[in-house]
């Protein structure tokens, strides 16, 4: 099965941030990769700017290093990487100051595509715009792409949507969750909206429960001082878990169009409850041998900031009134595991006599590692020896169902990116969407704040605090196993 990669009408794509972390690491290498797979046409350009003083043939050579360290070295082809080389262009640049901008202006071309990449801190954002609008280098047509963090609160990120509007459009303005690029969360829109088979059982009549867990096995050391202002609530659960509970509960969109989409999932944000204390659970990682624990990861003793959550979420809307959705994430635990579990109910009557090892029929969506999704059933145990149930998996990984083809799926940076230039909105978060999941989030923060306890301590290399597993236990649910 061949994939089909439509290329992209040309383009300049401006990043402001170029020589950065983000740029080196995803933007760049993920350009490349679209690059070979002919997605990217052969005069588009890619030009960095920050205030690091390159010329062109030094930023190339940056360039090349970044894509031979963070591209996997059987994607990597000399000439594709050379002729890649050549589309990228410099400029010195000084966001603050007026350097660099006149020589922008001469070099975005008027008759291409134009996107400008905000890889920098989101306090920049504000000068940034400015200048690209005072020098008349952004038109009405350009596209500017901005990162998480989008504000670290409700009242910060309607300062940063309102600086932005002050000079683009909402339709300009692409804010990226990398989640939303991730494959098997878009083929879970694909999933529900595609068949007919499930959106009759997606709702509270036949849904129990709904479970999201995004577990990692890395610790923040290095960034302790950066994740430290912000934790597990604010780095993953108001962005990432958020829209994926988002397409988990959303109606049905009318159309898949940007608006549609967003309209629907910007409901269930709203139709969130407060959260009460005693439904959400905080955890910080312990040390482990040589690992340091978080409180040495974030070299700061009195911290009450979280590695860890779990909570319970409820919508309050005719499908979902009742059906718990149970949300964790932590770094430093058992496995890198993200998935999404719908657990469905018990059938009304058993005609069989025997009931042990029977299970709940559930629906696994994995998203990494090993993207796939499993639908586990309940069948008769072969063999002789009567009516025994046993339950299965209908498992259907990319992996094996795409063969080849599942090595070429883009990474997320990858698809968002060509979004961008293709002027598709649909997986990119809304300016209301951002404030509505603060809006939510921002109570649930301050209460820890005003409270100053600190969150309890979970070992590494585990599946978080106790009372993580106590917050199903106790409504005689279980978590699935955290588990490669
Ligand atoms: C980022 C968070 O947005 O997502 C990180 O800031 C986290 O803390 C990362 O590690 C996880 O992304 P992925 O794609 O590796 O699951």
């Amino acid at each position: 099965m061949a994939s089909r990669v439509i290329p992209v009408e040309t383009f300049d794509l401006v990043i402001f941030g170029g020589t950065g972390d983000l740029a080196q690491r995803k933007i760049l290498p993920g350009l490349y990769r679209r690059f070979c797979a002919g997605q990217m046409p052969r005069d588009a350009r890619i030009i960095g700017a920050s205030r690091s003083q390159f010329d062109d043939a030094g930023y190339q050579e940056f360039v090349r290093e970044a894509v031979l360290k963070y591209v996997n070295k059987n994607k990597i082809d000399t000439d594709n990487l050379d002729a890649f080389i050549n589309q990228l262009r410099y400029i010195a640049i000084d966001a603050r100051g007026e350097n660099g901008w006149k020589d922008l202006a001469k070099l975005v071309r008027s008759d291409a595509i134009t996107a400008y990449y905000f890889s920098v801190g989101p306090g920049l954002f504000g000068d940034i715009a400015e200048r690209l609008h005072k020098y008349k280098i952004a038109d009405e047509d350009a596209r500017i792409v901005v990162e998480k963090p989008f504000g670290r609160d409700l009242e910060t990120a309607q300062a940063l949507n309102a600086v932005l509007a002050k000079n683009f459009n909402e339709e300009q303005i692409y804010r990226i969750d990398h989640y939303l690029g991730k494959e098997t969360v878009q083929n879970l829109m694909a999933v529900r909206f595609g068949n007919i088979l499930f959106e009759p059982l997606w709702n509270a009549q036949y849904v129990d429960h709904i479970q999201i867990t995004v577990a990692e096995t890395v610790g923040v050391g290095g960034r302790g001082g950066y994740y430290d202002k912000s934790g597990a609530m604010r780095d993953m659960i108001q962005n990432h878990l958020m829209q994926l509970l988002c397409l988990i509960a959303m109606e049905p969109p009318s159309h898949f169009d940007p608006n549609a989409v967003r309209d629907e999932k910007l409901k269930v944000i709203r139709a969130l409850d407060p959260i009460q204390p005693e439904n959400i659970v905080r955890g910080q990682y312990s040390a482990d041998g040589d690992e340091k624990s978080y409180i040495e990861d974030s070299e700061n003793p009195d911290t009450i900031t979280e590695s860890f959550v779990a909570l319970k979420a409820q919508i309050s809307n005719w499908r979902w009134s009742g059906t718990p959705f149970y949300l964790r994430t932590g770094k430093r635990l058992r496995a890198r595991m993200s998935e999404i579990v719908v657990v469905f109910k018990d059938p009304p009557h058993s005609i069989f006599d025997v009931q042990e090892n029977r299970r709940p029929n559930e629906l696994v969506i994995r998203l990494q590692p090993d993207e796939g999704i499993v639908m586990r059933v309940t069948i008769k145990e072969p063999g002789p020896g009567g009516m025994r149930l046993m339950d299965v998996p209908l498992d259907m990984s990319f992996a094996e169902t795409l063969g080849e083809d599942s090595a070429d799926i883009p990474d997320a940076y990858e698809r968002l990116i060509m979004d961008v230039i293709r002027g598709n909105q649909t997986l990119f978060m809304r300016g209301d969407e951002v404030e509505a999941a603060w809006r939510w989030t921002d109570p649930i923060i301050e209460a820890w704040q005003e409270k100053g306890s600190r969150p309890a301590q979970y070992d590494t290399g585990g599946s978080g605090p106790e009372d993580a597993l106590m917050l199903l236990h106790r409504e005689g649910r279980r978590w699935r196993e955290i588990k490669a």
